[in-house]
C-alpha cells in the first residue's frame, strides 16, 4: 500500500536529533517559554524574512489571536466583518468567528483553488476591515492583486500559511510576509510539522506582536500582572526545538515535494483528470496535490483497490458544516463543485520515484 503520508517515516529522519534534543530538554526542567521557544521564534521570523514570530498553541490560535490583537490595538471591533474564501479549512473561518468576527464568504475563481481580488472586490461592503487569504493547498493566494485592492479599501490582510510554509512569491517574500500578518500550523502533517500540535504568527508590526505576545499568555506583562484577557496558546519548548531541528530541511522538502509534482504534471495522461493550477515557480509548496475528476468517488475506490491512499480536501465545504449552519442558505456554486470533485495524491518529500511512477500508471489506466 502506497501511504497517503507516512508521518512516522518523515520524522525517523530526525530520530537522532530529537533524541539528542530531549536528553537536554530533561535536563533543564524548563518546559514552557523558555530559550528554545525563543531560538524558534527568532528562526522562524528570519526565515520568513519578518521582523517577528509569535509561537503559539496551534495554526486555530494562530487566526484567532492575529485578529483578537487587532480588536486590542483598536484597529478592528466585534462584529467587523472579515472577507475569507468559502473554499478553506474550516480552520480559517472558526479563527475569524472565535475572535467575534463576522466571515463573508467568497467563492474562488473559476480556474483555481484560491480567492481573487476580482471576487473579493464584489463583496466589499461599508462593514469590511480585513481580508484573510488562504494560501490553500500550498498554493500562495493572488497576494499582489490583494493587497492593492486592500489598500484601496482600508482593509487589513492576514494571511493563513498553514499549508505553505515556504512558498515564495515572484521577489522572493515568502508565505507569512505577504501582509500585515501570517498564521502557521504545525499540526505534524505540514510541511513544517511539530510532533504534537503547534501554530505561530509572523509579522512586521511591532505593536500586533507586542499585544499577542501578551495575549497567548493570559494577558501578562510581567509575571503575575495581566494586562488584558488573554489565552493560554503557547509553543511548548519540547516542539519548538523539534520544529528548529526540522526548519533546516524546509526547503530541501519543499523541493522534493515540487519535484513528485512536476512528474505528476508531466506523466499523468488522463482526460478525466484535472490538473491544479501550477506556474512552475516556488509560489507552490504542494502540501497536497489535488487533482480533480467528475468521477471521484470512483476513482478514490479504483485507487484504493490498487494500492493507493488518498485523501479528500475537503469533502464538505464550511458553509455547508452543521457547525456553521447559519450560513447555510449562501450559493457558492465554485466552491460546492470543488468539494465534489476533489481528490489529494501521495506527496511527500519521502516518496519514492517507483511509488509516484505506479501512481501515475495506475491514474493513467482509469
Ligand atoms: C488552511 C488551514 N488553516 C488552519 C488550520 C488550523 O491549524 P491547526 O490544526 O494547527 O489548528 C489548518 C490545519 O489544520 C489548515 O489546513
Amino acid at each position: 500500500m502506497i501511504k497517503f503520508l507516512d508521518v512516522q517515516q518523515l520524522n525517523a529522519r530526525f530520530e537522532s536529533a530529537f533524541k539528542a534534543e530531549f536528553s537536554k530538554f530533561l535536563n533543564t526542567g524548563q518546559c514552557i517559554l523558555g530559550n528554545k521557544l525563543l531560538q524558534f521564534e527568532k528562526e522562524f521570523a528570519e526565515y520568513c524574512g519578518a521582523k517577528h514570530c509569535v509561537g503559539v498553541a496551534s495554526g486555530l490560535d494562530a487566526i484567532t489571536l492575529l485578529c483578537k490583537g487587532y480588536i486590542e490595538l483598536g484597529k478592528l471591533k466585534l462584529g467587523d466583518e472579515v472577507l475569507v474564501p468559502a473554499n478553506t479549512y474550516i480552520a480559517s473561518i472558526l479563527g475569524v468567528i472565535n475572535a467575534g468576527l463576522i466571515p463573508v464568504f467568497i467563492d474562488p475563481a473559476n480556474d483555481s483553488f484560491n480567492i481573487s481580488a476580482e471576487n473579493i472586490e464584489k463583496q466589499i461592503s461599508s462593514k469590511s476591515k480585513m481580508i484573510l487569504a488562504v494560501h490553500l493547498y500550498g498554493e500562495l493566494a493572488e497576494m499582489k492583486g490583494i493587497n492593492v485592492l486592500a489598500k484601496k479599501h482600508g482593509l487589513l490582510v492576514i494571511e493563513d500559511a498553514a499549508q505553505a510554509h515556504g512558498a515564495v512569491d515572484v521577489n522572493g517574500i515568502k508565505a507569512g510576509n505577504l501582509s500585515d500578518g501570517g498564521a502557521f500550523s504545525f499540526y505534524p502533517s505540514k510541511n513544517l510539522g511539530a510532533l504534537g500540535d503547534g501554530g505561530a504568527i509572523t509579522t512586521n508590526d511591532s505593536a500586533l506582536f507586542k499585544v499577542i505576545m501578551k495575549l497567548r499568555n493570559y494577558g501578562v506583562s510581567e509575571k503575575y500582572k495581566n494586562d488584558i484577557k488573554g489565552v493560554n496558546s503557547r509553543l511548548d519548548e519540547l516542539q519548538a526545538a523539534f520544529l528548529s531541528i526540522k526548519l533546516k530541511q524546509l526547503d530541501a522538502d519543499n523541493s522534493k515535494r515540487r519535484v513528485i509534482a512536476k512528474h505528476y504534471f508531466e506523466q499523468i495522461n488522463n482526460d478525466k483528470i484535472t490538473f491544479p493550477n501550477y506556474n512552475v515557480s516556488d509560489s507552490h509548496v504542494f502540501h497536497v496535490f489535488v487533482i480533480r475528476c467528475k468521477n471521484r468517488s470512483m476513482l478514490q475506490q479504483y485507487l484504493l483497490k490498487n494500492g493507493i491512499q488518498t485523501v479528500i480536501h475537503y469533502p464538505i465545504p464550511p458553509h455547508k458544516q452543521k457547525a456553521l449552519k447559519e450560513y447555510s442558505y449562501l450559493k457558492l456554486p465554485i466552491t460546492e463543485q470543488i468539494h465534489e470533485e476533489v481528490l489529494s495524491l501521495p506527496i511527500s518529500p519521502i516518496q519514492t520515484i517507483k511509488d509516484t511512477e505506479k501512481i501515475v500508471s495506475i491514474l493513467n489506466k482509469f
